[in-house]
């Protein structure tokens, strides 16, 4: 059966964040694993509103095929608010409407990457690009991300031995560690990038949600010649909705963009773009985020002062400023899967680190959301999880 599939798709795994959440499934197990937004606060009367809406004034017309670029209001709305927020100036015909970001990074695979092209990649970095740049067939590379942003020294030399193609980065409340790039950092990037051919893909479905500190400037400000951009509403409005967007940085790649658009797919589904912009038209939505930043801020913290608390001296983490995760370290020389087999013993689950690295075969880093948990069971869950710790540290 095997050599009926293509090579693209044979050496590619399944997601393995998928396959150990089915462990996770027992109900007295309290998980940390998930990467999910907290469906207490999808705004379920709103989007039914605005369905009925949709229907009642354009019924017709909305259940017909449309264009591959998207709904233009939704486009204008989504340049708008660049503007406002990021002042970044995106030009509506730049702007191509997606089936959620993850489709974006499919696109920017098939628009840009040959079988052993190289990318940059964060490490730890985000499954979901690993997996969808792994079907072209590229070649990772990885550049460490900390605290305060990507590795600038391992990101030079990256790019003087390989010449990326692409760079791929979070530089807010990143997926899989909660870090952030610091101002320093992403000035520190750009002018590393300024004189390659390298482009950059800033991914940001988390920067909305901001807890605490200063808005960072988008590499889309800085460094406007070369950064796409990947926009998303599932973690602002609902993830089910598949609705994302990308924006180029100048007319050809949009053009690439397209065609790559409509071999997959023809056209984002037409009902939901405007659903969402009667969403959009009919509530505020900034409302809607701040009233989720106070949820995920109160859990945050909640987390936080578990760790302080229960977790073993040793163990450090690191401290989002938004976003839905944080990233723990262990002690040198523990492995964050031996650790899962003991926390899945103890009722507890997370993501050991091993799958967001490349070619690693043993981590001591763990990922823990905090998105879909209330604070009393996160105080439960981490003080089961820093049991489980002290067993494998003794
Ligand atoms: C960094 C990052 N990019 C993209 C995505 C995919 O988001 P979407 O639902 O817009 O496809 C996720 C989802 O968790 C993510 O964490």
């Amino acid at each position: 059966m095997n050599n009926i599939f293509s090579d693209r798709i044979s050496d590619v795994p399944r997601s393995f964040i998928r396959e150990i959440l089915k462990v996770a499934v027992d109900t007295s197990v309290i998980s940390f694993a998930g990467g999910l937004p907290n469906r207490d606060l999808f705004p379920v009367a709103e989007l039914q509103a605005a369905v009925n809406k949709v229907f009642e004034s354009a019924g017709k017309e909305v259940l017909q095929y449309s264009n591959s670029e998207g709904y233009p209001k939704l486009r204008e709305y989504i340049s708008r608010r660049y503007l406002e927020k990021k002042g970044l100036d995106i030009p509506v015909e730049n702007i191509l409407i997606t089936s959620g970001s993850q489709q974006g990074l499919d696109l920017l695979g098939k628009t840009f990457l040959n079988e052993g092209d190289d990318v940059i990649i964060e490490e730890p970095g985000y499954l979901g690009a690993i997996q969808a740049f792994s079907v072209y067939k590229s070649v990772f590379n990885p550049v460490r991300v900390t605290e305060d942003g990507m590795d600038v020294d391992g990101l030079k030399e990256v790019i003087s031995a390989r010449s990326p193609k692409l760079m791929y980065s979070v530089p807010n409340f990143q997926n899989p560690s909660g870090i952030s790039y610091s101002v320093k950092n992403r000035s520190a990037i750009a002018d590393v990038l300024k004189s390659t051919s390298t482009l950059l893909i800033e991914d940001d479905p988390y920067g909305d949600l901001r807890f605490t500190g200063d808005e960072k400037e988008s590499f889309g400000k800085i460094l406007p010649e070369k950064t796409i951009l990947l926009g998303s509403f599932s973690k602002t409005i609902v993830p089910s909705f598949r609705l994302g967007w990308i924006t180029a940085p100048n007319n050809d790649v949009m053009e690439k963009l397209i065609i790559a658009k409509q071999a997959s797919d023809l056209h984002t589904n037409y009902f939901i773009q405007r659903v969402i912009c009667q969403y959009i038209a009919d509530n505020d939505l900034q409302k809607h985020i701040d009233k989720i930043i106070k949820v995920y801020n109160s859990q945050r913290l909640a987390m936080v002062r578990s760790i302080e608390k229960y977790f073993p001296s040793g163990v450090s983490h690191t401290h989002p400023e938004g976003g839905m995760f944080l990233w723990a370290t262990l002690p040198e020389g523990t492995s964050s899967m031996e650790l899962f087999d003991f926390a899945i013993k103890d009722k507890v689950a997370f993501v050991p680190g091993i799958p967001f690295y490349i070619n690693k075969e043993k981590t001591n880093t763990l990922r823990l959301n905090f998105s879909c948990v209330d604070e009393e069971t996160i105080e439960t869950g981490i003080k089961r999880l820093g049991k489980s710790i002290e067993k494998i540290i003794s």
